[in-house]
């Protein structure tokens, strides 16, 4: 034990120790560039002005045009967007690191409260979590979470500490994983319709061994449990000290209401979608209203929003431009199109602004926190090509701090895991009445 703490102490000692070697680093490369400059206009006045000059522009032109050139050739070659991104100083084109400049919607909460940790707490986390998430058992987990949302559910679980962890949804039990990385003595109720250890048979998957599994012919819906009597067998008097994880593709309103209904007031929800995407109506769309930044929308072809839409839509799959956004005949943008899906698209309700409206309204009604996991790094680091920037909070690791990412260990990971960041959020609700 003391070893392990010794061994993070020295790891963060090690963070900030390469951090100041990146600055001595930046430093010494500006005293060269200045010690050339000197050198170069030692030659001028030796030699005469006017010559050399002509001479540096024609150079300065022709490997220009020849770099202009290899990176026509580097886009068509690599098909990567990153490297299409790339401008001629080989920086991002104003379009990956501008994140949030499409306003990210956040719900408000009653009293303005947010949560107790800070980005310094999260960069630390991330440090940690790197080598525990190399131990995963499902290494490819296609259509489950990949790397930031499993951060930021393990983050948020060994932060909040809860007595008992509930989740819905855990599929080949990636997730059931995760949290048992955080909390490895705390009991876990998974609601999933098929058991993780069906898809043992084909492949990895994860079965714990304290885990209460309702699946199968045990399944029970999130909304149908009887609460009372589960939570008497696993001893839990106090509802404030559970967790519960939300994967299940469900409308976030109807599972809000039926979490308040039982009195738990922690909730963490994986898909956030943002508005005009994804198969469940979920609190990103809910709270995007017209006097939240970035909230309310326009489907007039020519506004700001909509040119700014159009061209980020070219370089992130997940933008959607305001045609996407409204529908060709209703100027609908709310939820998907005006409709408040549910169950992973099976059941979808068409519903009006003054209703959408109104669900805002009552999830600020009993919103004490509301926190989105930002993206553990930029687009120009993880090389994902998924959701826009624009409409996301700026990352853990900046773009541009590449040091920081390859000491974090992050380089050694698939691009792939980096692709399913969807805005994860952790809710705290009010007691019920
Ligand atoms: C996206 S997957 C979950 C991924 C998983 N959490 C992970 O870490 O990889 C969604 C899961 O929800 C399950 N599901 C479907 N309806 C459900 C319901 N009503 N309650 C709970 N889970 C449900 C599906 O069977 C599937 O396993
Ligand atoms: C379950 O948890 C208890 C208490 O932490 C532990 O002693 C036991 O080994 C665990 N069982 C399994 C199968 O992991
Ligand atoms: C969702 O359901 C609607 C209505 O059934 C359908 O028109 C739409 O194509 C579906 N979208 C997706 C992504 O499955």
């Amino acid at each position: 034990m003391l070893e392990r703490v010794l061994s993070i102490r020295s790891r963060n000692a090690q963070i900030n120790d390469d951090e100041d070697d990146e600055n001595l680093d930046d430093e010494s490369k500006t005293r060269k560039n200045i010690s050339f400059a000197m050198r170069a206009s030692n030659q001028v006045t030796k030699f005469g002005v006017l010559w050399p000059c002509l001479l540096l522009i024609l150079i300065f032109v022709l490997i220009a045009s020849a770099l202009l050139h290899s990176r026509n050739i580097v886009c068509l070659a690599s098909n990567d967007p990153y490297y299409s991104r790339l401008n001629f100083f080989g920086s991002i084109d104003g379009l990956a690191s501008d994140f949030g400049s499409l306003g990210v919607p956040w719900c408000r909460s009653k009293l303005g409260q947010t949560v107790e940790w800070t980005s310094k707490d999260l960069l630390k986390g991330l440090e940690e979590f790197v080598p525990i998430y190399e131990t995963r058992p499902i290494k490819n987990n296609m259509y489950g979470m990949g790397f930031d949302h499993s951060f930021g559910l393990w983050f948020m679980a060994r932060w909040l500490k809860p007595e008992l962890m509930i989740e819905s949804g855990a599929f080949k039990g990636h997730s059931t994983w995760v949290l048992r990385q955080a909390m490895p003595d705390t009991p876990i109720i998974s609601l999933t319709p098929r058991h993780p250890e069906k898809y043992l048979k084909k492949g990895p998957a994860y079965v714990d061994g304290n885990c209460t599994y309702f699946s199968g012919k045990d399944f029970v819906d999130f909304g149908s449990v009887n609460w009372e009597s589960v939570l008497k067998k696993h001893g839990v008097s106090d509802r404030s000290r559970v967790l519960i994880f939300f994967d299940d593709h469900q409308n976030e309103l109807k599972r809000l209401k039926q979490a308040l209904k039982a009195g738990f007031r922690h909730l963490i929800f994986e898909d956030n979608y943002d508005t005009g995407t994804g198969d469940h109506y979920s609190l990103r769309q809910i709270c995007d209203q017209f006097y939240i930044r970035g909230g309310g929308h326009s489907c007039f072809s020519d506004s700001d929003e909509a040119r700014i839409r159009t061209k980020r839509k070219k370089f992130w799959e997940k933008a959607l431009d305001v045609e996407e956004l409204c529908g060709e005949k209703e100027e609908a943008w709310w939820g998907v199109r005006g409709y408040m899906r549910d169950d992973f698209n099976h059941s979808n309700k068409a519903i009006s602004f003054t209703e959408h409206f109104q669900n805002s309204r009552f999830v600020e009604s009993v919103l004490d926190v509301y926190w989105e996991l930002p993206p553990v790094a930029g687009p120009s680091l993880t090389h994902q090509t998924r959701y826009d920037p624009a409409r996301a909070p700026s990352p853990v690791v900046e773009d541009g701090r590449f040091g920081l990412f390859k000491r974090l260990g992050l380089t050694r990971f698939e691009t792939s895991v980096f692709n399913g960041y969807t805005q994860m959020v952790y809710l705290q609700i009010s007691e019920s009445a």
